[in-house]
């Protein structure tokens, strides 16, 4: 039997919706296909939208977008992607497959998009090939509400009014795609873009730096050190990689051993927030720079037989599990962590939904998204499970379970918990300090550790009610079935 302790009222602060944030990347099938079929498409579609899909991200509460990239954000030219499309230029996208991109999708397709999904738009500008002036006029064209040659261009283009951004990216992955720079060297350039991307009227941007690489603590000590007061949030990038670059392994045919060296590769997340988040602590001990981990999940080798350069891969329960692990650490560190968008929305490394032509499959990781939704601009209260370790390598153990628990503002009780095990069931007891139970509601995402769903068979995993569980006078004792999410509300 293993103990669960919970505290509502040791309350920690609170998890931040955009911790359940997503990420979209001009990126094989991820807009295209994915998100915007255009208006003349037979797929049904608002405004070239795909129907189903925003009306899926919807249900799942979507609350915060990245776009347009990734590598692609430092190659995008933003004026390329407005006006007429039958005038927009057409280029190479040379990250991703080397193929056209037409720029049908940009900016005011991008800002519709956000309005169906009626989520906050993250716009990440270019710092690796683009200029100051570029970047800066982006801003006015999307923010400035008075006449200036940029909002007259954006009246040209149909849109009256300005929109409200907040959330805006100077440059991504600066020390790599993004340009090569060294720490120093991007401190700067950060410093200067920033400066001229503007607060028009009551636009206030939450203006994000280019953070490490994973484990490269030296960046975030370099950037927080020279430009910790020019910034309000600060990136980090790590996704879960079972083998290596070169050989990652496969999504959907793996073994126990690559089942538990995925979930050891995301626990490191733990270890990353922990010693960035010292360094951050460092120069910024109220905590003003959020920790904004704007690129997580797993990397797998793409499916066979699809374009090398589209990172298509299938999503099992051990994605599931990968995400239920991520977000609990997330909730758990919700005092310096204030965004995380997983990667990629659709079609693209650990997407939430897949797609081929009219057809939509709600992955593993989507239902784990809509299981936590609750958890949203909830209380991080106290909690703390028993745990042992398994796994069948000594150098790969994990924890059997992992948890975390908030308060939302009616007062309910959000419980996730995840069973790490491929074969093992665990006896849980329940103890509520102070907090009598009256009910318990639960859901249940489990199944065998490579079930996935797909076209053809698009409901093998999904959730169900979890009725298996008994009100006790410390609180709720119950079984959680081997690999499994399981989520309780209890009031
Ligand atoms: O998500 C795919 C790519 O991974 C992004 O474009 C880049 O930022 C990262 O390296």
């Amino acid at each position: 039997m293993s103990k669960l302790f919970v505290n509502v009222q040791n309350k920690k602060g609170k998890i931040n919706k955009e911790i359940y944030g997503h990420f979209s990347e001009h990126l094989g099938r991820c807009i295209y296909e994915g998100l915007y079929v255009g208006e003349d498409s037979k797929i049904p579609n608002t405004n070239g939208m795909r129907n189903d899909v925003v009306q899926a991200l919807k249900e799942m509460k979507i609350p915060v977008l990245r776009w347009p990239g990734g590598c692609f954000a430092d190659e995008y030219h933003w004026k390329d992607g407005i006006g007429q499309k039958e005038n927009r230029k057409k280029m190479i996208n040379t990250h991703w497959g080397g193929v056209v991109e037409d720029n049908s999708f940009g900016t005011h397709e991008f800002m519709e998009l956000c309005r169906q999904l009626e989520c906050e738009p993250y716009i990440n500008g270019n710092v690796g090939s683009g200029t100051v002036q570029e970047m800066s006029e982006w801003v006015e064209y999307l923010t400035f509400e008075g006449i200036s040659p940029m909002a007259d261009l954006r009246k040209k283009n149909g849109n009256e009014d300005a929109w409200k951004v907040k959330y805006f990216g100077v440059g991504n992955e600066n020390w790599g795609c993004g340009g090569n720079m060294t720490p120093e060297y991007y401190a700067n350039e950060y410093r200067r873009y920033q400066t001229y991307c503007r607060n028009y009227a009551d636009n206030k941007l939450y203006k994000i730096a280019c953070g490490a690489n994973a484990d490269d603590y030296d960046w975030t000590d370099v950037l927080m050190k020279n430009a910790s007061n020019f910034m309000d949030g600060l990136s980090l990038h790590y996704y879960t990689i079972t083998k290596n670059w070169v050989e990652k392994g496969a999504a959907a045919k793996f073994d126990e051993k690559e089942w538990y060296t995925t979930l050891k590769k995301t626990l490191k997340m733990e270890e990353l927030i922990y010693r960035h988040g010292a360094i951050m602590d460092r120069y910024d001990p109220e905590k003003k720079v959020g920790l904004i981990i704007d690129e997580w999940g797993t990397w797998f080798d793409v499916e066979v037989g699809t374009n090398p350069g589209f990172l298509y891969q299938q999503n099992t329960m051990r994605d599931a599990l990968v995400a239920g692990i991520n977000l609990n650490i997330f909730n758990k560190n919700c005092d310096r962590v204030k965004m995380a968008n997983i990667a990629q929305l659709v079609n693209v490394l650990q997407s939430v939904i897949l797609t081929e032509g009219e057809k939509m499959v709600l992955t593993p990781t989507y239902h784990v998204f809509n299981m936590y939704k609750s958890h949203q601009e909830a209380t991080l209260v106290e909690s703390y499970i028993e745990t042992q370790d398994i796994g069948v390598e000594e150098e790969n153990q994990v924890p059997n379970l992992h948890e975390s628990v908030s308060v939302d503002a009616e007062g309910r009780i959000n419980v996730t918990l995840n069973n790490l095990s491929v074969s093992e069931s665990y006896d849980i007891q329940g103890i509520f300090a102070d907090r009598e139970i009256k009910s318990v509601k639960g859901t249940i995402l489990s199944n065998e550790m490579g079930a996935y769903n797909d076209f053809d068979a698009p409901e093998v995993v999904k959730p169900a009610e979890f009725i298996d569980f008994k009100i006790t006078n410390k609180g709720v004792d119950f079984k959680i079935p081997k690999c499994s999410v399981i989520h309780l509300v209890i009031e």
